[in-house]
């Protein structure tokens, strides 16, 4: 917010005294955030007719737009997002919300956001290992969407690195298609939505477990190369999947291991409390090959045994 968020409020003629800021990371995705927030604007005579514009990474987008949707029961967000997460994936679809101790998003709404501009040169002063957590998610629309994404992303990997705008342009222009293609079909999640949590139910597990020192998408990354072993364990995709899924991520740059302190047991535990879990049972969307996501017919959640869960995660060290 102080990098962006003040100097476009001076630009659009807004007083310094409408800007809310936060401490970076997401140990700000809180309940006591959201009411601090809120309690300043109503303090500050914030009224049903304001709008939030959530300037930052996916962490303000989430906080912001759950204080736009909850704030006098609900006022219009635009969403600025600055991270390249945020820009293909985070800012689109409208799911806000914070973490609790239980475990990541459990409280929040779907909150829409009535606008979202991204551009592209705030890029550059990216740390490069958050820009590259944003590669993951990329990454991630490309293997559920299909092999000419995958191609296109691989292919741009060098060019992306260097940051090349005519690159990030064809990127984010891509990535936001996609998001916006599976969020239409599926705003609240009860089916098609659930392919863009591939990586994920490994991944946020990890990211609790690291009390959210690592990175979400470092975490996406580790959880995506794991669940394909699952996938492949289980028959449900071919082996070669799993190399596929390794040499992309080398690719990009990503992380791929489980790191060596984090026991398995802890992990597997961890994704008890993640909200995909029904009925406390765990689901998993998994691939069954590039482009196609398991499980069609059944909503697109596959449940894996714990001990299928274990080694795979014990073979990813
Ligand atoms: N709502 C959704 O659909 C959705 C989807 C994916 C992820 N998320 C959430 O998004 C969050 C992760 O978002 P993120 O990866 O953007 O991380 P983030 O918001 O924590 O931002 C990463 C870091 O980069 C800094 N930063 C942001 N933009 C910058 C810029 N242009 N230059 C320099 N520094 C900048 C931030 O201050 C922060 O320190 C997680 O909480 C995750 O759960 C939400
Ligand atoms: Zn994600």
């Amino acid at each position: 917010m102080p990098l962006y968020g003040i100097p476009l409020a001076r630009r659009l003629g807004v007083p310094e005294t409408d800007c809310l800021t936060i401490v970076a990371g997401e140990s700000s995705k809180t309940r006591s955030e959201w009411a601090r927030l809120t309690d300043l604007m109503l303090e500050r005579g914030f009224g049903r007719d304001s709008v939030v514009v959530a300037v930052g990474g996916g962490v303000v987008g989430d906080l912001a737009g759950f204080v736009a949707a909850t704030y006098m029961r609900g006022v219009p967000v635009i969403q600025v997002p600055t991270t390249l997460l945020a820009m293909i994936d985070a800012s689109i679809g409208g799911k806000t919300g914070v973490d609790t101790d239980a475990g990541k998003n459990l409280v929040g709404a779907f909150h829409e956001p009535v606008l979202v501009l991204a551009d592209l040169p705030v890029l550059r002063t990216l740390p490069p290992a958050e820009f590259r957590a944003g590669l993951a998610e990329a990454l991630k629309h490309g293997l559920i969407t299909s092999t000419g994404e995958l191609d296109w992303l691989l292919a741009n990997a060098a060019a992306l690195a260097r940051l090349e705008l005519p690159a990030l342009r064809e990127l984010v222009r891509r990535h936001v298609a996609i998001k916006v293609r599976v969020v239409k079909r599926d705003m609240h999640e009860a089916g098609v939505r659930k392919t863009l949590n591939f990586g994920h139910t490994i991944g946020h597990a990890i990211e609790s477990v690291s009390n959210y020192a690592m990175l979400h998408g470092e975490c996406v990354a580790i959880g995506m190369l794991a669940e394909a072993r699952i996938a492949s364990a289980m028959r449900i995709a071919a082996p070669s999947l799993v190399d596929r899924v390794r040499a992309a991520l080398d690719a990009l740059g990503l992380p791929s291991s489980v790191p060596r302190q984090m026991a398995s047991d802890t992990i597997l535990a961890a994704t008890r409390t993640d909200k995909k879990a029904r009925a406390g049972a765990v689901e998993y969307a998994l691939l069954a090959d590039v482009g196609q996501i398991a499980a069609a017919d059944s909503g697109y959640g596959t449940s894996v045994p714990d001990s299928v869960v274990v080694d795979a995660l014990n073979a990813s060290r």
